[in-house]
Formats: structure tokens, sequence, C-alpha cells
């Protein structure tokens, strides 16, 4: 008999949070449920202008909700008095292509683009311009920056990598470990059978470009699996516009298991599927969410529903001397044993949009026949004087558009500092006139990124009291882009 060491069970149980009530196990893995705050997923959200007016409020939402977002910003000490810390910074310029480089695009998901010319009152920045930003009072307005290079040119080469780097928008990355969170040890921790009496042993660390799941395991003790687990997410994920979970490992021959959990239960059905690896050679598994089968420690729970992939808790990875109902794992050798995983992902999915634009209201208003000049905002008035703003604007949704991306333009009205309370009134066909909140189109940006409905579709925006509260009612009542 090998000798079991507690103070590795005491490490299992106070990582994932099980207090030991009484010395029972049975008791005491009922209990275990796992609230420690800690990101969900690891798709980073790429914010563009995150400095402004709306990128900064998309910055902070993203952030409370516990995305990762990096922010694309033109002065890093700058962005950092905005932002604060938790965000990282990427320095560069839209208008610079060479600053545009691949690594501000690794692990991104999806952009938000919040990037805007430079407009001020003429007088300059006097306390005038905070009422000028405020839409308080109206007056004379200049452009600082040139707008081609900023609403056209910058948007190009902003899309151009984007489209570049972006994967899939079918697919919604989970685990990228070739882009790790640093708090990988956070998330994930060993669950081996020393929770039984046994003496395996196992962990996972990240090197390279990969996570790396390894250890040596026993069967002394009636003992034979290790496997890896994370805590429980804080929100559950909701997979369910998706069809499985895809994984891209590097194994070592064996055969090992994926383990998902649609509930916070330490020791409740696990949703398992076996699969096979080969010698040092990458695969990619694709694992349906259906052909998930449901046990209780390695037994299949007939009765047992189909893993809910609309709250999936957690999730495991195992190698296993058994398979299931006392079967043995064919694949199963005594000893060391290595699994490198490159990512984690949901397959598909739903479209969803990869890059959100925020443009403007009035963008093909400027020289339109039977447009009264009189009854339009000042930006349209005054395009030509502001160097063609919203000309360029229009030019820059044309560059998305044909970019491949799958993509959202919003077409704010009148910018406003208000609260964003306030019901949305969407329309399309570029007639639209009123004003809305910088807050609630921060908040729409981000809603669109996990919308499938709001694929594709470019519309004008206010805020209005009959208007909708309910996002994706306001995405669906809109068309496809030609
Ligand atoms: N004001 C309105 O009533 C109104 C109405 C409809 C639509 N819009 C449009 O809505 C968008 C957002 O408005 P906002 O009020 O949030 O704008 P904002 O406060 O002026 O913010 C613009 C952002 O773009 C960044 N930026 C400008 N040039 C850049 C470049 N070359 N490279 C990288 N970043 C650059 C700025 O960075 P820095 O901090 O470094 O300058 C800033 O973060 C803008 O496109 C605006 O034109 C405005």
């Amino acid at each position: 008999m090998a000798s079991w060491e507690i103070g590795r069970l005491w490490q299992t149980l106070t990582y994932f949070e099980i207090v030991p009530l009484v010395n029972c196990w049975q008791r005491l893995f009922k209990q275990g449920q796992s609230k420690s705050k800690r990101s969900s997923t690891n798709m980073v959200i790429l914010v563009a202008g995150a400095t402004g007016g709306v990128g900064k409020r998309v910055t902070k939402k993203l952030l409370e909700r516990g995305d990762r977002v990096r922010a694309l910003v033109r002065d890093a000490a700058r962005a950092r008095d905005i932002l604060g810390e938790g965000v990282e910074l990427f320095e560069a310029d839209i208008t610079i292509p060479e600053t545009l480089k691949p690594e501000m695009m690794r692990g991104v998901g999806a952009v938000i683009c919040c990037t805007g010319t430079k407009v001020q009152p003429v007088e300059g920045d006097t306390p005038t311009r905070e009422k000028y930003y405020q839409g308080v009072k109206f007056y004379l307005p200049e452009v600082v920056d040139t707008p081609e290079l900023v609403e056209y040119e910058g948007i190009k080469n902003l899309v151009r990598v984007a489209s570049q780097h972006i994967p899939a928008a079918t697919d919604r990355m989970i685990f990228d470990f070739t882009n790790p969170n640093a708090s990988l040890k956070e998330i994930w921790g060993a669950v081996d059978d020393v929770v039984m009496g046994g003496v395996s042993q196992s962990n996972i660390r990240l090197a390279g470009d990969r996570a790396i799941f390894s250890g040596n395991v026993s069967t002394e003790n009636n003992g034979g699996f290790a496997s890896v687990r994370t805590r429980n997410f804080e929100n559950p994920l909701d997979l369910s516009d998706y069809e499985g979970i895809e994984l891209r490992v590097i194994g070592d021959g064996k055969r090992y298991k994926f383990i998902a959990r649609c509930e916070g239960k330490w020791d409740g059905v696990g949703y398992s599927y076996s699969f096979d690896t080969i010698y040092d050679y990458p695969t990619t598994i694709r694992i349906p969410f259906k052909d998930l089968i449901p046990v209780f420690r390695a037994k299949t729970v007939e009765e047992a529903a189909e893993l809910d992939s609309g709250k999936v808790y957690s999730m495991q990875l195992m190698l296993s001397k058994f398979e299931y109902d006392g079967e043995l794992n064919p694949k199963f050798e005594a000893g060391s044993f290595r699994l490198e995983v490159e990512y984690i992902k949901a397959y598909g999915g739903k479209t969803k949009p990869q890059f959100v634009q925020v443009s403007s209201a009035g963008v093909t208003r400027p020289n339109r026949p039977g447009i009264n000049l009189e009854e339009e905002p000042p930006a349209v008035r005054m395009n030509e004087q502001l160097g063609g703003i919203l000309t360029w604007k229009l030019r820059g949704e044309e560059a998305i558009k044909s970019s491949g991306l799958t993509y959202t333009i919003v077409r704010p009205c009148a910018l406003t500092e208000q609260l964003g309370n306030k019901a949305l009134y969407a329309e399309q066909g570029d007639n639209l006139r009123g004003q809305v909140s910088r807050e609630a189109i921060a908040q729409l940006c981000i809603e669109a990124i996990a919308l499938p409905e709001a694929v594709n579709k470019t519309f004008e925006v206010k805020e209005e009291q009959q208007g909708n509260t309910n996002w994706k009612e306001l995405f669906s009542s809109l068309k496809k882009d030609n």
C-alpha cells in the first residue's frame, strides 16, 4: 500500500473552496461551491478609441463584466489615468499602419471601434469645450485632425489587421493558451485520485504556446486517475448557441476524457467524452454537446438529461484507468503522461459581429437631394468646413462592409453625457434626428458583439420614451445590409 498524502487532499479541497464541515466525504463533496471572482472567458475584446467619451465607457463596462479588454490608445500614460489599472493598453495610431502590429490582435475575438476625429469649438480648449461636448450649447466647431485619415484611412488600416487575425465568427474562444491569461492558476487546479485515497499526481502549467497537463498516474490504493479541473466560473458560460467544444491538443497516444458540468456542485453529474490522442501530433477534437455522456464518478446516469449548454459551470481534463460502468480504458498505462492543450473553444455557433463601429447619423445626408439643411444637425450642415467628416465616415463604413468581417455599424444621433437610462429607438435609411447618451451607445456596442441578430446591420439610433429596452428585439427589428 503506497503512502497517501493528506496534505495534497487538503490542497485540492482548499483550492476548490470545499469547506470541510465534518469529516465525511459524502457530505463534504456536496458542499463544494466555488464563488470567487474570476473571468469565465478568455476572448479579448479590442476597444479602439478607448480614451474617448464612448470608448472609456465601453472599456469600463466590459471590465465590470469580467471581460478581457485591450485598449488601443495613442498615449498610454494618459490612457492609464483615464482608464485605471485593470485594462491592457496597446499604444497605436490607426492612421499609422506600422503601429497596428499583429500582437495587438492576439486572442482578440471582437473589436469595438469608437475612434473619431477630434472636433472642438473654434474657441479652443476653454470651459466652452465641456458645454460643447455635452451638447448643452452650440459653438462653432472645427476639426483638429484630418477626417480623411482618421475616419477612412485609419478604419481601413484597422479593419485590414482585424480581418487577418480574428477567428471565425462562429467560434467562441474559452481558453486560448497561446495567449494565456496570467490567472491560469486561479482557474485550473488538480483533482487526482488522492481524493479517494490514491497517489496519482498531476498539474497544469503554461509552457510556450500551450497549457501542459502532465503528471504520474498510479493504480496503487485502488486509484487510477489524474485530472485538472476549473473552479466554477463566476458566471456560468452560456454556450447554448454552439454545437460543442473543440480542443486542440498534442498528446502522448493515450485516451483522455473531457468533462463539463452544468451545475455548481462539486460532486454532481459530469458530462464526459473520451478522446484518443496521437503521440506528439497535433489533433483537433470536436465534442458535440449531444455526445457528452452523463456520469457520476465514472458510472453513467441513465436518468440524467443532456448537458444544459446554457450554463456550463466548469470543465475538466482527465486521464483515468476507467471508461464508464467498470469498463477499462483500452489505452491506459500507469506512469507518466502529458497532454498539451493549445485551446478550448466552443464551435458551430451562430455568427456574431466581429467588428462594431461607432459611426454617425447623417453620413449619407451631405449633398443628398431634398435635404433641408436648416433642419439638419451641425455635422451635416458643416460637413465641408469639417473636412468632409461625414463623407469620410461613410467611406470608413464601406471599408468595414467590404472587409469580410461580420459587423454592426451604429450611427448615433447627437451624443450627450446623460445617464443612458432611456429606451432606444433605431431606424434605417439615415433620416433620424435626436440625441442619445454615450452611456447608452457604449452598452449597445457591448450587447451587439454577443448577438447574432446584430450581424451585418447598419442603423441610426436615438433615445425615445417609446423606444425598445430589449436588445434582441431592437436588433431583430432591423434589416441586414445588402
Ligand atoms: N459628438 C456627437 O454628437 C457625435 C454624434 C454621432 C457620432 N459621433 C461619433 O461617435 C464616435 C465616438 O464619439 P466620442 O464622443 O466618444 O469621441 P471622442 O471622445 O472624441 O473620442 C475619440 C477617440 O478616438 C481616438 N482617436 C482619434 N484619432 C485616433 C487615431 N488616429 N488613432 C487612434 N485613436 C484615435 C481618440 O484618442 P485620443 O484620446 O488619443 O485623442 C479618442 O479616444 C466618434 O466617431 C464621433 O465622431 C459623435
